[in-house]
């Protein structure tokens, strides 16, 4: 087990696959892009299944395809197959523009669960956001998911001025399909233009919620030990919603995530500047098991050591895309 300093148990791998997507979401990336790294830089597929290998054999149980967008990656569906015989719980977040192309691979290889970002349900605001566009097919692709089974969440960064007058356009959404709604607090990146006038706390949020649906009627969810969002339902709702309180109430006492970065880094937290370089070791043929317990020896109990409060404790941060959600 994969245990850091605090006596938490590390089980969750999330590995972002690429820092390319095929949407430019404001929150997410600087206007001007991210610099690429050089290709050799990135892991290659069989680089990425094989750390993998070596999280699952340390008791990593779950693992998260993310980006970027993960389904750019060449070689995803070869990624999706290996990781797939893995004993792991295997899910992707994805913006879902390309679903369509890779259905077969994702049921086959026993993916249960897919994360959709999706910040709004009005063609011309998606566009102004994603500086791309593509609803529709966002859209088709959750109805698609739920045909086959899948469990849906979607995610929804709120952002003030933005979408917060869709709060409930989203819940009503929830009302009529069995999706989940995740209301996420906006937070800081590099090149994002993060304010704190732009949070629409969680508080907020359930707020708005409480102006149209009666509050008696409201069912909080089970979470699990690792939550990160809090969930509720109404009677007679299909769905559920949730928020994830990053910004005014992290959750950061169960965390259970670590992260692999495109670049084979590792990350012990979205918000920490320390990262630990896995890849260049593991080309020598070294073994990188210290280089993982030293970077959990150091994963700080919250927030990655930052102050949300005072951003200039955020050091060499990443933007969001070369991070991987
Ligand atoms: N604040 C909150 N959530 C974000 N995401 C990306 N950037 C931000 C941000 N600045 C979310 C996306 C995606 C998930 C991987 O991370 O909505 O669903
Ligand atoms: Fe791409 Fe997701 Fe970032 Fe949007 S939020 S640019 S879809 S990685």
């Amino acid at each position: 087990m994969l245990v850091d300093k605090h006596g938490r148990e590390h089980s969750y791998l999330r590995i972002s696959l690429t820092e390319k997507c095929n949407l430019r979401c404001t929150y997410c990336m600087p206007e001007e892009g991210v610099i690429l790294k050089k290709n050799n830089s990135y892991m290659t597929v069989d680089e990425v299944i094989h750390i993998a290998e070596f999280f699952v054999a340390r008791g990593v149980n779950k693992i998260r395809l993310t980006g970027g967008e993960p389904l750019v990656f060449k070689g995803f569906e070869d990624v999706l197959k290996a990781i797939g015989k893995m004993d792991v719980d295997l899910s992707l977040t994805t913006n879902g523009l390309l679903l369509n192309k890779f259905w077969e691979s994702i049921l086959k290889a026993g993916v249960n669960s897919i994360n959709i970002s999706l910040d709004t349900l009005n063609e011309e605001k998606f566009k102004r956001i994603t500086r791309r566009g593509g609803l529709d097919v966002v859209l088709n692709s959750i109805d698609q998911a739920l045909k086959y089974g899948l469990k849906v969440k979607v995610n929804v960064v709120v952002i003030k001025g933005v979408n917060d007058d869709e709060i409930l356009d989203f819940v009503k959404m929830a009302y009529s399909k069995p999706i989940s709604i995740r209301f996420i607090e906006f937070m800081p990146f590099d090149g994002n233009k993060w304010q704190w006038e732009k949070v629409v706390s969680a508080k907020e949020i359930l707020g708005k919620i409480a102006t149209e649906y009666d509050v008696k009627d409201i069912v909080a969810l089970d979470r699990d030990r690792n939550y990160i969002s809090r969930d509720y339902s109404y009677w007679g709702m299909k769905g559920s919603f949730g928020v994830i309180s990053t910004m005014t109430d992290s959750f950061c006492g169960g965390c259970n995530r670590i992260r692999l970065t495109a670049d084979g880094h590792i990350k012990n937290c979205l918000f920490t500047g320390d990262e630990t370089d896995l890849l260049t070791p593991f080309r020598r043929g070294e073994d990188i098991l210290p280089l993982v317990e030293y970077s959990l020896m150091n994963k700080h109990l919250k927030n990655g050591g930052i102050d949300f409060q005072d951003l200039s404790t955020m050091h060499d941060h990443r933007s969001m895309i070369s991070i991987g959600g």
